[in-house]
């Protein structure tokens, strides 16, 4: 019996694998040049953890969570982001006593949501994401908005579209709630059953509603710059300001709420549309959070972070050719010719891998036909190839499987021969490099 992938899931492999390798090297990368350390928090978490950070109004915990009690019947969740988990771990690990401030941590790994899958949304997937804690300054929101956009531009993008907004302080919010309260309260018969919830729990969330006709009504809304305190709305000037001074674009869009609800300040999303119209939704996206340690049992610290998703990323640098860079090829096939050679192959596999040739070797009697087929597949450079009679005379064939051309060599001579022919192409390739970031990590003529 075929057992079907659960939904919304998806296996990686071959190009996309290395695609995600690629880019979370990039990624890791551009988070350590801001001085960034990993941390790795479990995939389970207690389901309180996500309803007192993530929030009971937002949809995330509303609906989509994947929620079951374990066998100690405790309430367990596949954790829907890493944000509430990395707070989690601050504060058991007293991180923010132990360690000088602020805390900055990078995470890659899943994330569960049940929502309903169609193109960049799954129900697996996997976020790259940055979290400073401790520091209050509002020149850490923009480090961790431009650590984004270099990311992004490390990872080859030209254009990206930075959305941003403000939710304010706590004060500018609760005013905004009233006149939001004030305003859907004419027309509360009109909107959907979710929304009619949302109006009392947290009526912030209507604005996001994808409901047409709510939609609508949301377009007339108070918007939430006309109610930031002065505090508030100097802050968010001194990071556009400062965005400006950086030449970094972006646009403010009022009805920016984002679908979490610890967030106040600024909230941005990075969006991206290919060539040929293709928009997977937000690529990476974050924002300013004041209460949210507090929530979870720390101290009133605040924090900003972004996380990116790592299958959005890939698909949109798949149909723009971004991901040129992750073709791997292999250096050495070895080639057995007959039942004798193939303990010869394998042990000179062993010797090449030793000296850090990646290598393919084939371990059974095969035809010349099938031979070069694999060759052609694992993208190999060279061959080596033996048979009864190289056995004997102690030598190899050596093939460069571009041009085609081949010649006999003694077996002492081989390494000193690949290192020759190596070592060039490296030079060839690096000479004429046209990556600009220092991660390039190409060894070979591309
Ligand atoms: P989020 O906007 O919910 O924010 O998710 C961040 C990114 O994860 C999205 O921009 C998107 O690229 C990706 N993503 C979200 N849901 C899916 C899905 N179903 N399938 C594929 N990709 C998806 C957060 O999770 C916050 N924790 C970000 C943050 C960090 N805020 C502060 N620090």
């Amino acid at each position: 019996m075929e057992i079907n992938i659960v939904k919304g899931t998806h296996d990686v492999f071959d190009d996309e694998a290395r695609g995600f390798d690629y880019i979370e090297m990039v990624l890791k990368a551009v988070a350590d040049l801001y001085s960034f350390n990993q941390i790795r928090t479990p995939i389970i978490e207690h389901t309180e953890l996500f309803t007192r950070s993530v929030g009971e109004s937002s949809d995330i915990v509303r609906k989509e969570m994947y929620t079951f009690l374990d066998k100690g019947d405790r309430s367990i969740t596949l954790r829907p982001e890493l944000t509430a988990g990395v707070m989690r771990s601050i504060v058991l690990n007293k991180l923010y006593a132990t360690k000088d401030l602020p805390i900055k941590n990078y995470y890659v790994g899943p994330c569960f949501r049940y929502e309903r899958p169609q193109a960049g949304r799954y129900r697996q997937f996997n976020q790259f994401g940055v979290e400073s804690v401790g520091v209050t300054s509002p020149f850490q929101d923009l480090e961790v908005i431009m650590l984004g956009y270099d990311a992004l531009r490390y990872l080859g993008f030209k254009k990206v579209n930075l959305v941003i907004n403000s939710l304010g302080d706590k004060e500018s919010r609760e005013n905004y709630r009233e006149a939001l309260k004030n305003y859907f309260a004419a027309h509360i018969d009109e909107m959907c059953s979710d929304c009619k919830e949302r109006f009392n729990i947290n009526p912030l969330r209507i604005l996001d509603c994808k409901v047409p006709s709510d939609h609508e009504l949301a377009l007339n809304a108070p918007k939430m710059r006309d109610y930031l305190t002065p505090s508030a709305k100097a802050r968010f000037e001194l990071i556009t300001k400062t965005l400006d001074d950086y030449g970094i674009p972006y646009e403010i869009d009022d009805s920016l709420v984002r679908g979490l609800d610890y967030y106040s300040h600024i909230i941005f999303e990075f969006h991206y549309q290919t060539e040929s119209g293709v928009d997977v939704g937000a690529i990476g996206a974050g924002g300013h959070y004041d209460s949210l340690l507090s929530e979870v049992g720390g101290p009133e610290l605040s924090g900003v972070g972004i996380a990116f998703g790592i299958e959005r990323l890939y698909a949109v640098m798949k149909e723009d050719n971004l991901l040129k860079d992750t073709e791997v090829k292999t250096d050495i096939y070895v080639m057995p010719i007959g039942e004798k050679a193939i303990e010869h192959a394998f042990s000179l596999a062993q010797v090449l891998r030793a000296n850090a040739y990646r290598v393919e070797v084939c371990l059974e009697n095969k035809s010349f036909k099938q031979l070069f087929k694999r060759a052609e597949h694992v993208n190999a450079q060279l061959a080596l190839i033996i048979g009864d009679n190289e056995i004997a005379n102690n030598e190899v064939v050596i093939k460069d499987l571009h041009t085609q051309k081949q010649v006999n060599l003694p077996l002492d001579n081989l390494l000193s021969t690949l290192d020759m022919m190596f070592n060039t192409e490296e030079e060839k390739h690096h000479g004429h490099c046209d990556h600009e970031h220092h991660e390039c990590s190409c060894h070979h003529e591309e």
